[in-house]
């Protein structure tokens, strides 16, 4: 009867995996789907990968202004919430919460704890 969300921290870089003003696609077994991770001047965010507009990867956008411009369309993302910024997109890309320990990237996502 109780609907418990948990919700599990996975490993997905090392902070030097990610130059400043870059982001990078990390894709895993652990991650509900390809995660774009973003340096935005030394901070860390991560949203989903591919644009809500068509199929680019984020990852291979332009960040500033803790925004990701996408590549083909040049639609803008926010970095902390997602949310569409520019058009053509629409539509926001999810945003999941990121930590930063010892130089290790993680990223959290629902579900997980696998029993
Ligand atoms: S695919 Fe991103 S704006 Fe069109």
């Amino acid at each position: 009867m109780s609907a418990v969300s948990s919700m599990t921290q996975v490993y997905v870089c090392g902070v030097e995996d990610v130059p400043v003003g870059e982001g990078l696609r990390v894709e895993s077994d652990e991650l509900p789907e390809p995660v774009a991770v973003f340096n935005d001047e030394g901070r860390f965010y991560a949203l989903s990968d591919t644009c809500s507009h068509a199929t680019a990867s984020l990852a291979e956008g332009e960040v500033k202004d803790c925004q990701v411009e996408c590549p083909l369309h040049w639609a803008r993302f926010d970095l902390e919430t997602g949310r569409a910024r520019s058009l053509p997109a629409l539509l926001p890309v999810r945003a999941y919460p990121v930590t930063v320990l010892d130089g290790r990237v993680y990223v959290t996502v629902p579900g997980g704890g696998a029993s």
